[in-house]
C-alpha cells in the first residue's frame, strides 16, 4: 500500500469513526433515573427559559428543587408553580445575582447546606442584546465584567460547592449549559463564545476525571431554543422550545458532550466537518444579517 492509500484508508476509518459514533448517540438515547442521585437538584437561572423547563421536568421526574435566580417574585411565582403540579415536590428559592460580586456565594452555600444534592443544573447565563465587534460593545467595561461572572464564575463556583460531596457519595449529575457558539469561533459574539468554549472544555474535563468516581459531568451546548435570550418566540424544527429541548437532552445525560437535541446534533456535525476558516466566515455572514436586523429594529423604535 502507498502512503497515500495509506492516508486515505485512514481518514476513512476516522470519517466511518465519527459518522457511526454520531448516528449511534443520536438514536440510542440513554434513560436514567435522576433520583438515584440525590433527593434535590440546583438549578440556576431557573426562572425563565432553558432552566425553568429543566426545574419542572426535575420535580416531575421526582426531584426537590432548588431554584436561583435573580428576581424573587418570578422565584416565587415558579416556586408556586412547581408545587401546585408536584405537589410532593419541596421547593428552595434563593435570589442571587450572578453578575454582581462573587464574594456573596457564601448566600447560596448556606441556601443548600445540608441538603443531600444528586443534580446541578448550571444553566445561568447572558448574551450580547446583538451580535457586535468586541470593540464596538457599549460599557464595554460592565459588560465584560458582567458577562464572565455570570457565563463563567457561577458555573466554576457551583461545581465547586456540589462536587465534593458527590464524588463522596459517589453519584451525582452535573449540567452545564454551555452552547454551539462555545464549540468555535463566533465572530460578532466573541465573548460569550469565549465564555461558552470555557464551559466545553471545563466540563469534558471534570467528566473525565469524575466519571470513573461516579459522577457525570455534561458539556451541554445547545443551538437556537425558545427563550428571551435567543430572541426567538416561535418554535421551529431548528429551534424546539425549552421543554421539548429539555426532555430530549435529559435522555442524554450519560454523554460528556452533547447538544441535546437532534436537529442541533446535524447543525454540529455539518459546522465541525467545516475548516475553521469556512465556519467562521459563514457564521459571520449569518450574524452580521442578524445584527443588521436587530440595528434597523433599534433605529426605529429611538
Ligand atoms: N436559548 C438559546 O437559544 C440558547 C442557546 C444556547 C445556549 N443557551 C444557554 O442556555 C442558558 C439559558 O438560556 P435561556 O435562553 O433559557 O435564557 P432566558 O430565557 O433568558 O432565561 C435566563 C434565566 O437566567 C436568569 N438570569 C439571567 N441573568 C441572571 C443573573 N445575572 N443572575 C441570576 N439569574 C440570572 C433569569 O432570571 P431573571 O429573569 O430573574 O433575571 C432567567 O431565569 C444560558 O446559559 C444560555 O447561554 C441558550
Amino acid at each position: 500500500m502507498t502512503l497515500l492509500e495509506t492516508i486515505g484508508l485512514v481518514a476513512l476509518i476516522c470519517i466511518v469513526g465519527r459518522l457511526g459514533l454520531f448516528i449511534y448517540q443520536l438514536l440510542c438515547p440513554v434513560k436514567v433515573d435522576v433520583k438515584k442521585f440525590g433527593q434535590w437538584a440546583v438549578v440556576t437561572g431557573s426562572t425563565d427559559g432553558i432552566g425553568k423547563a429543566y426545574a419542572i421536568e426535575l420535580a416531575k421526574r421526582g426531584l426537590n428543587i432548588v431554584l436561583i435566580s435573580r428576581t424573587k417574585e418570578k422565584l416565587e411565582q415558579v416556586a408556586k408553580e412547581i408545587q401546585g403540579k408536584y405537589n410532593n415536590a419541596q421547593v428552595k428559592t434563593i435570589a442571587f445575582d450572578f453578575s454582581k460580586d462573587g464574594s456573596s456565594y457564601s448566600t447560596i452555600r448556606e441556601g443548600i447546606r445540608g441538603l443531600d444534592i444528586g443534580v446541578l443544573i448550571n444553566n445561568v447565563g447572558m448574551s450580547y442584546e446583538y451580535p457586535e465587534t468586541f470593540d464596538k460593545i457599549e460599557e464595554s467595561e460592565k459588560f465584560v465584567t458582567n458577562m464572565i461572572r455570570c457565563n463563567v464564575d457561577s458555573v466554576a463556583n457551583l461545581t465547586q460547592m456540589v462536587l465534593p460531596d458527590m464524588i463522596k457519595k459517589r453519584s451525582g449529575l452535573i449540567v452545564n449549559v454551555s452552547s454551539i457558539s462555545g464549540r468555535r469561533p463566533s465572530p460578532l459574539l466573541g465573548l460569550y463564545s469565549g465564555t461558552k468554549g470555557f464551559i466545553d472544555l471545563f466540563s469534558r474535563s471534570l467528566a473525565a476525571e469524575c466519571v470513573s468516581r461516579g459522577v457525570y459531568v455534561q458539556s451541554l451546548c445547545p443551538g437556537y431554543v425558545v427563550s428571551k435570550l435567543s430572541g426567538i418566540r416561535k418554535a421551529s424544527l431548528i429551534a424546539p422550545t425549552p421543554e421539548k429541548f429539555v426532555v430530549s437532552a435529559l435522555d442524554r445525560v450519560t454523554l460528556p458532550f452533547t447538544t441535546g437535541y437532534w436537529t442541533h446534533e446535524l447543525q454540529e456535525f455539518f459546522l465541525s466537518s467545516l475548516p475553521e476558516f469556512v465556519s467562521s466566515k459563514l457564521i459571520m455572514h449569518v450574524l452580521s444579517g442578524v445584527r443588521a436586523k436587530a440595528l434597523k429594529k433599534r433605529s426605529k423604535t429611538q
